[in-house]
């Protein structure tokens, strides 16, 4: 169980996450997506007792992050965006000295059973600085699973790797998840997707979407793009459509062609067909376009992108 209560870290001025509130149970993977600089790897590393943070409180199986920052360490699993290795060590070697650092009794047995779940038990005697970053990734997953946490925080686990060694790290997420309280972080909407129960989606320190991947997906269906095209110039018009209530991200596109987005649930094609001819011009076409995931987290995280000249303002509605 993760639970995070109004969190706040400010460096200088700056807000790495600002007020973040969320919660994650046993069982359930949850992804925590953004783009880059979103404050991911930060409040992670709140989570994980390596930073404290300006305020707010956070818990990990119901231990305070910072009061009880030595309970919440055998309590979590911590895969960090990147993985300290000795790259002059063998597999089974550091893995055998992370688990004496923890006093974990039956040390080697552990190491052994560990690499079995990462799938990884045949490199145990080769060298770290042999390994490919897909083997490397695991081990960092193994330094993670060696005293069995509850909790499991994985900062953007498959960065970096090919398709296949990708798809053999999310299986073994997949696989020690199940009993487990799992956060993941990822810049890769259909990763999240495919792998998450509840996506949390986060940009310049504000969570600004958290559902599960059907419910973003069916959200997108509801709030679908609609493309209208007439003859001559539409910039007029334009500013008439997204005066219209239920009618958001109105953008003229060139000749003849405005592209914009019903607030979720609506369907007004009706009532814009019929203002556009009050308004005089000639309707020559109009289609829907489903936005996909991508678009849509595009859109959640994008207000830092100057907008366009030709970007007629949301209507506020
Ligand atoms: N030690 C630090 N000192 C000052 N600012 C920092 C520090 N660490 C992070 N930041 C700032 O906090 C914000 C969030 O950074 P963070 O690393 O948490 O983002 P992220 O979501 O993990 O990004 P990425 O996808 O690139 O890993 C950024 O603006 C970053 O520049
Ligand atoms: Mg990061």
């Amino acid at each position: 169980m993760i639970r995070v209560n109004e969190l706040t870290k400010t460096y200088g001025l700056r807000k790495a996450i600002d007020n973040l509130t969320f919660e994650a149970r046993q069982g359930e993977i949850l992804g925590f997506l953004g783009p880059n600089g979103a404050g991911k790897t930060t409040t992670m590393r709140i989570l994980t007792g390596y930073m404290p943070p300006s305020s707010g409180e956070a818990s990990i199986a119901g231990y305070d992050v910072v009061k009880e920052s030595l309970e919440v360490r055998k309590r979590v699993g911590y895969l960090p965006e990147t993985v300290p290795l000795y790259t002059d060590m063998t597999v089974f070697d550091y893995l055998k000295f992370m688990a004496d650092l923890r006093h974990l009794p039956n040390a080697e047995e552990r190491v052994e059973e560990t690499l079995e779940m990462v799938r990884l038990l045949d490199r145990a005697e080769g060298y770290i600085g042999n390994l490919s970053k897909g083997m490397r990734q695991r081990v960092g997953l193994a330094q993670a699973l060696l005293h069995r946490p509850e909790v499991l925080i994985l900062d953007e686990p498959t960065i970096g790797l090919d398709p296949a060694q990708i798809i053999e790290v999310r299986n073994i997420i997949r696989e020690v998840g199940k009993e487990r309280t799992v956060m993941l972080s990822t810049h890769i909407l259909s990763e999240a997707q495919q792998l998450c129960d509840r996506i949390l989606i986060i940009n310049k320190g504000k969570i600004v979407a958290e559902d599960t991947p059907e419910n973003l997906q069916a959200r997108l269906t509801g709030a679908e793009r609609v493309q209208v095209r007439v003859r001559g110039e539409t910039q007029d018009l334009a500013e008439k459509i997204a005066q219209m209530k239920g009618i958001q991200n109105v953008q003229s596109q060139g000749e003849g062609l405005i592209e914009f987005q019903f607030a979720p649930g609506q369907d007004l094609r009706p009532e814009v067909a019929r203002l556009v001819v009050e308004a005089k011009y000639d309707l020559l076409e109009m289609r829907s376009i489903n936005l996909s995931l991508e678009e849509i987290f595009l859109q959640l995280t994008r207000d830092d992108i100057p907008v366009p000249a030709e970007t007629v303002p949301v209507n506020e509605e």
